[in-house]
């Protein structure tokens, strides 16, 4: 409802200057802390995929893991974590993908993802597209056949969709 975007929207606080001068940060902690919010935020970035049956719902480190894990046990689905490089224990498929200033780096475990099942993208911020362009990457080398991304905020003006929208329709909640 266009109210619980208002109220969603209204919550989601503006840091100046934070991690650097400059950058305007939207920080969702005031949503993950209010029970409603959290449960009309969940459920919206199920709804707007339209989804209502997959095997895996993939995270992202660290903010998309609260997403992830949380839209996956709504979905009956099992949770798939892609990490920063060096945190996962087991075997891993990993990926380089280019930031604004250098490069960062991905991994999945090898057995996260068996060939043919579905697969459901989630993550916090959609920005330049390039770290959720790597998760699916990984997914697609798993074999995962995705049904689609979704995320909580997508900042329009860096044109993040276009990196991502191969593999599945893209969707978001709240849009910047
Ligand atoms: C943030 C965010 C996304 C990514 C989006 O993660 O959670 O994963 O950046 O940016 P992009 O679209 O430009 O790739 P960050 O690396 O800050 O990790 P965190 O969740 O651990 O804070």
């Amino acid at each position: 409802a266009p109210d619980t975007l208002d109220s969603i929207r209204r919550t989601i606080r503006d840091v100046p200057d934070f991690p650097k001068p400059g950058i305007l940060f939207k920080d969702i902690t005031p949503v993950l802390a209010n029970p409603a919010l959290l449960a009309q935020t969940i459920d919206g970035m199920i709804e707007a995929t339209g989804i209502t049956k997959v095997d895996k719902v993939v995270g992202i480190d660290a903010r998309g893991f609260i997403f992830g894990a949380l839209i996956a046990a709504r979905l009956g689905a099992g949770f798939i974590p892609v990490r920063k490089k060096g945190k996962l224990p087991w075997q891993t498929r990993g990926v380089d993908y280019a930031l604004e200033y250098g490069t960062n780096s991905v991994e999945m475990h090898l057995d996260a993802i068996t060939p043919g099942e579905t697969v459901l993208l989630a993550d916090d911020l959609l920005a330049t597209g390039g770290t959720a362009a790597a998760a699916l990457h990984l997914i697609g080398q798993a074999g995962g056949r995705v049904l689609g991304s979704t995320f909580f905020i997508e900042l329009a003006f860096l044109g993040g969709r276009e990196k991502v929208s191969g593999p599945g329709p893209v969707h978001s909640l709240i849009t910047y």
